[in-house]
């Protein structure tokens, strides 16, 4: 089974890489175009596999795309490049709707004259598995959760050029009959994780002795669940979900941001004792335009219909992230020394636009 990988330099997408290499018998084929969240160093322990190859390329550039169909044959698409950060999509948009919207349709596109290709069964078999964000659904109030059926209604440039391609990838389910699968997962968090996503910067601000920035009052809920458990529920959903159906993916772990950063401060202050908690560092700054309040996820159709479950509760995900991010200096120092120092972006300028 032949599994092409978009975006597989990133933070899920190279979790997604290691669990298919180690824990399948799946042949992958990573794509990525190596923008400044892809870290190769991520997937080095997979690196000279025999059932891994990598192909640097963009999912915009169609010659690009077809090619790599040509050329691999895949079973299954699983698509997760993508401009991934809400922030970085306040400050300039363009990337996003050019790689999330854009590159989605050319992915599809390419995807659907290779599948047309195919003599059955492989075209009955064939799988194109877009991951998407429960950001799509919007803001929650105090209660309830985000279902399959839940009406789209994004705030952001990130979940609304999501939200487009999702409804690109549905369309060519219902048109050309695609055989489509959509997945939307709630926050991830683990070991790999570009330092500009809450987690990380905390963690690594906080070794730091550095202010560690909530944004607003910090009461705004999100459903966080462990990298490793969402690369397992993205396999099954390829293999097992059916065309045409979304899934949720969600590890019904709700928490604050502001108790996330304190949970952050009193493993590291256990890890690495100090005469004063860390929580001293903890710094409201303004919030984020049109920050979501709440995110919940009702994973229900996925555990019942595939049997998947979270193998990690968020307290020993989040120690074993600590203790990930304790032990892989190598991985982040040249990040935060070079590509992003941890400076705040998404704030809208008094001068515009
Ligand atoms: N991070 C989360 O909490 C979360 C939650 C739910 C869903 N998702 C979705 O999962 C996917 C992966 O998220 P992530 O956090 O790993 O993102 P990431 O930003 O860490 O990684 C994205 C990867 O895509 C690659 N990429 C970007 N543009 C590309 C292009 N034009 N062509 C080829 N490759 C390109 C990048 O080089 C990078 O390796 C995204 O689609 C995201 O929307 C993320």
């Amino acid at each position: 089974m032949k599994i092409v990988v978009t975006g597989g330099a990133g933070f899920i997408g190279s979790a997604v890489c290691r669990y298919l290499v180690r824990e399948t018998p799946a042949f992958v084929i990573n794509v990525d175009k190596l923008t400044y969240a892809a870290n190769l160093r991520s997937l080095e322990a997979i690196a000279n596999s025999p059932n891994y190859s990598f192909v640097k390329a963009d999912i915009c550039d169609r010659a690009a795309m077809d090619a790599v169909f040509r050329a691999q044959r895949p079973d299954i698409v699983m698509h997760l490049a993508a401009e991934s950060h809400v922030d970085r999509s306040i400050s300039g948009s363009d990337a996003f709707i050019h790689t999330n919207v854009l590159g989605t349709h050319c992915l599809l596109e390419a995807a659907r004259a290779y599948w047309t290709s195919l003599p059955e069964p492989q075209a009955q078999d064939f799988r194109f598995l877009h991951v998407s964000t429960d950001e799509v659904y919007g803001s929650l109030g105090a209660d309830g959760a985000f279902c399959e059926a839940t009406a789209y209604d994004p705030s952001s440039p990130y979940s609304a050029s999501k939200a487009a391609a999702d409804h690109l990838a549905n369309a060519w389910f219902r048109t050309y009959g695609l055989p489509v699968v959509i997945s939307n997962c709630s926050n991830n968090y683990g070991p790999f994780h570009f330092p500009e996503k809450l987690i990380p910067l905390v963690v690594l601000n906080a070794l730091e002795g550095k202010p560690l920035p909530v944004y607003g009052d910090g009461s705004n809920v999100r459903d966080w669940l462990y990298v490793e458990d969402h690369a397992r529920a993205l396999y099954l959903i390829a293999r097992r979900g059916r065309p045409g159906e979304k899934y949720n993916v969600g590890g019904r772990n709700e928490r604050s941001n502001l108790s996330v950063v304190e949970s952050i401060c009193d493993i590291l202050d256990e890890l690495r004792p100090q005469t004063e908690s860390r929580r001293r560092l903890i710094t409201f700054v303004t919030d984020r335009p049109g920050h979501d309040h709440r995110y919940a996820i009702d994973a229900g159709k996925l555990e019942r219909e595939l049997g998947w479950r979270a193998a990690e509760t968020f307290d020993t995900g989040l120690a074993k992230t600590v203790r990930w991010y304790l032990d892989n200096r190598a991985w982040w120092e040249p990040l935060r020394n070079g590509v992003y120092a941890g400076e705040r972006l998404g704030l809208l300028s008094a001068a515009g636009p």
